[in-house]
């Protein structure tokens, strides 16, 4: 039997920490403003050692915070069953150098309780999360949606419990819309568990975060900002420019569809990849600056199927700014 080579992080992990790390919102958290996401490439149907690989590779950059949530995989719950596994493999000695985070809010398990906002739900994925990952804690917890059936002091409730309880350090909301968001940053001030970070979809082919006003109360009431499908799942990356890549997530994925590459986005694609070249940088890194230069955002939560993917995304942090 092949035994596992051991993994030793690279000592140089933190020698760029002055350009990698920003602080999220008014608190004491530095994140990393390249972060990984595990919504894909961590499942249990993907490749274990490529998963650890980019894993690996993240954790020698400096890329101390992992973004997961339940349904994660697929199957559900797989990416965290992953992140488990490296935790048992690698990363048990270097636990207090990561900040890992996971949510509830989306359908997970069969029946009334399996998703949306309720104490129930969110109690009970957590607990199953923490299993799967083989932890004792989450350094953030997010309710992953906005539940527009269950009184929001219930699930705001349930969220500062669940750090009371010791179970996560901190708190998140994604995709809440903004009124929804202002009465529980006010509710969480309230209760001494101030939100730590609101999550959103911000990237150059989509700006509704910002056009609802919702980046901007996050920088004014001291909230960090990520955003999610930094890349548009690939599509603000060389990917595409020249057809579908048997290998590409809109090929063997069904969250990215061929139709959603229309001519007139290739043709935008295109002259984007034009402008990135001029600047010297691949169309991801460009991509990837830009959201970084929006004032309030502490940090990108890219995907990435291989490790170099993720090391031509880590240039962005040192890219200049500019405006389109
Ligand atoms: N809160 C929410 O509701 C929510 C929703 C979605 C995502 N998220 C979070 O955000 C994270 C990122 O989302 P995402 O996976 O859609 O991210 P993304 O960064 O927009 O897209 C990632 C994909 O782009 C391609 N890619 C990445 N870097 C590349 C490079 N340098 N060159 C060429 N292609 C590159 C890869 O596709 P290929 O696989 O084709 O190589 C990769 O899988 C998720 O993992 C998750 O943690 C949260």
């Amino acid at each position: 039997m092949e035994l596992r080579k051991a993994y030793t992080p690279a000592e140089t992990r933190y020698d760029d920490a002055a350009a990698l790390y920003r602080r999220c919102g008014r608190s004491g958290v530095l994140l990393p403003k390249v972060s990984l996401g595990f919504w894909h490439n961590f499942g249990s149907g993907d490749s274990y050692e490529r998963a650890r690989a980019i894993a690996h590779y993240a954790f020698d950059h400096g890329v101390t915070h992992f973004d997961l949530a339940n349904n994660y995989g697929p199957p559900y719950g797989s990416a965290e069953e992953t992140l488990g596994r490296l935790m048992t493999d690698d990363f048990r000695p270097h636990r207090d150098e990561l900040f890992i985070a996971t949510k509830a809010g989306y359908d997970i398990w069969p029946g009334p309780y399996g998703n949306w906002g309720s104490r129930k739900h969110l109690m009970a994925s957590l607990d199953q999360s923490l299993r799967r990952m083989n932890m004792d804690y989450v350094d953030l917890f997010y309710s992953h949606r906005y539940d527009p059936e269950t009184p929001l002091e219930e699930t705001l409730q349930a969220l500062v419990d669940i750090v009371r309880q010791g179970k996560a350090l901190y708190v998140g909301l994604s995709r809440w819309p903004l009124e929804a968001l202002k009465t529980a940053h006010a509710y969480l001030l309230a209760h001494d568990v101030p939100l730590l970070v609101y999550q959103g979809r911000i990237n150059l082919l989509d700006r509704g975060p910002i056009e609802e006003g919702i980046l901007d109360y996050c920088r004014d009431a001291g909230i960090g900002f990520v955003s999610f499908s930094p890349l548009a799942q690939g599509l603000l990356t060389d990917r595409y420019l020249h057809g579908v890549p048997d290998d590409s997530r809109m090929a063997v994925g069904k969250f990215l569809k061929r139709e959603q590459l229309t001519p007139e986005l290739l043709t935008r694609l295109q002259q984007l990849n034009v402008t990135a070249a001029t600047r010297g940088e691949t169309l991801a890194e460009m991509a990837l600056a830009w959201i970084l230069h929006q004032p309030g955002i502490t940090s990108v939560l890219a995907g990435a199927s291989s490790p170099e993917q993720l090391a031509k995304n880590l240039k962005a942090i040192h890219a200049e700014p500019f405006d389109f």
